[in-house]
């Protein structure tokens, strides 16, 4: 018996049809937590997802002296008895986020200990901006026994200037300068919306904040936070995967709630696909009834096309009607669905940071194996359109940032089972 693992059997079927909700958005919700940490008081968060990342990131909150209780999709978090301040390193090796609490805990305490990352599935995943920025702010940063030893008597307004849009370094700099002395201003900062939520979540804290959602975030320090209550954002990425199911099964998916303008660039190279884009005051829906038409992608920081949906749309265009190429801007290893994708009879060759996808008329259904949170799902996706069974192993990838996915493709018209990993060998393909 293997714990817990499951696998996905995916039956190759009908067009995708129906109305769906996502959950809340996982890369909003994480920093938020990160946040409870210089909260007086208790932060509550609203329209949480059972993600494994939010319960990794809430178990480290514990071991960090706070106290997590969830109740339904409310999370409420309580930091004040805390005292520790190094992140355990085993917790911290499954959840990159996890440098989102060296911000808040030198805030707090003038002193963070952060492993030293190593590497994730979709890169290096470096965070030299994040100590360049604290460093600015009167930090001094040391490696000791595989950690980053961060420590800053007082931690200084300052003008930071990021060399790279960084979404979890603008976030960590704009968390920890709430509290700093004096005037921070971000520049190059990250423009995602799980930015802007992070910043009104830090404001009904009595945050003093400007220019989120811009290049330029102006923070001045105050004394103290106090606690919270918000409802996190909707899930932008969930949302792009489930349209991407709906206009690569040639059918008619409606998502709710989410607002078109947190994705543009997605619904724009949907629509030139063939795929007809509309959106109402109850959400977005994609209908496809033409052929799929190959389109051109290049992920970049927000608004631009998000590497979270790169390989999602991938999957999409292992469709088209003649050949896409993929450009990916943002991480240097995050083509690993590649390999599994082909195994599903997609032709798709890689050269550096570009992917040619020459469009099949059919995928056929094949074991393949996840390899991280976002290939996980587009593996899924191509199953849904696969001809015959498609088994997708190791989907606790899949687990870490969709709660519960099988459950909404099927409840519009998908054929998934979620089924208990056996012995390897008992399970036979
Ligand atoms: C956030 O990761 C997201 N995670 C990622 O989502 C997302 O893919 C990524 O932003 C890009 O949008 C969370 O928000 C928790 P970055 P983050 O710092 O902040 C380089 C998912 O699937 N860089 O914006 O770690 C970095 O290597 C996850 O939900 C440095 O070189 O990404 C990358 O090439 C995956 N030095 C680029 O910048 C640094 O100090 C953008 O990374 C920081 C980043």
């Amino acid at each position: 018996m293997k714990g817990n693992r499951h696998y996905f059997i995916i039956e190759g079927g009908p067009p995708l049809r129906g109305e769906i909700l996502p959950g809340g958005a996982k890369n909003a919700i994480l920093p938020m937590m990160a946040a409870s940490v210089v909260a007086g008081a208790p932060l509550r968060i609203r329209n949480v997802p059972k993600l494994d990342d939010v319960d990794v990131f809430g178990e480290i909150l514990r071991q960090l002296g706070g106290s997590v209780e969830r109740e339904n999709d409310t999370v409420t978090m309580d930091q004040f008895a805390a005292g520790a301040c190094e992140v355990p390193y085993d917790l911290a090796k499954r959840l990159r986020a996890s440098v989102l609490l060296l911000g808040p805990l030198l805030a707090r305490y003038g002193v963070a200990d952060i492993p030293i990352p190593g590497g994730c599935d979709i890169g290096d995943r470096p965070i030299d901006q994040h100590l360049k920025a604290f460093t600015m702010m009167g930090a001094a940063c040391v490696k000791d026994h595989g950690k980053w030893h961060v420590t800053a008597p007082v931690l200084k307004g300052a003008r930071i200037d990021f060399d790279m849009k960084t979404v979890t370094g603008t976030e960590n700099v704009l968390i920890a300068a709430c509290l700093a002395r004096g005037e921070t201003v971000i520049n190059n900062a990250a423009l995602e919306p799980e930015v802007v939520d992070l910043a009104r979540c830090l404001k009904k804290m009595g945050a003093r904040i400007e220019g989120e959602g811009t290049s330029t975030i102006h923070v001045e320090g105050v004394a103290s936070l106090r606690g919270a209550e918000h409802t996190a954002m909707p899930d932008r990425i969930e949302a792009a995967t489930l349209l991407i199911a709906g206009a690569m099964t040639g059918g008619d998916v409606t998502v709710q709630h989410i607002a078109p303008e947190y994705l543009e660039s997605v619904l724009n190279k949907l629509e030139e696909s063939g795929a007809r884009v509309s959106s109402d005051g109850r959400g977005v829906r994609v209908i496809r009834r033409e052929p799929v038409r190959s389109v051109t992608v290049a992920t970049n920081p927000f608004p631009g096309f998000p590497t979270d949906v790169q390989a999602q749309f991938m999957a999409y265009m292992c469709l088209s009607d003649s050949v896409s190429t993929i450009e990916e801007n943002i991480f240097e290893n995050r083509f690993r669905h590649v390999a599994e994708l082909r195994r599903l009879g997609a032709d798709i060759s890689v050269s550096g940071r570009v992917a040619v996808v020459k469009g099949v008329s059919e995928l056929s259904g094949a074991p393949v194996t996840a390899t991280d949170l976002r290939a996980s799902a587009s593996l899924v996706l191509a199953g849904l359109v696969a001809d015959g069974e498609t088994i997708v192993k190791d989907i606790e990838h899949l687990d870490r940032g969709y709660e519960k996915l099988e459950e909404k493709l099927n409840s519009l018209g998908a054929s998934i089972r979620r089924l208990p990993e056996e012995d390897e060998c008992e399970v036979i393909y």
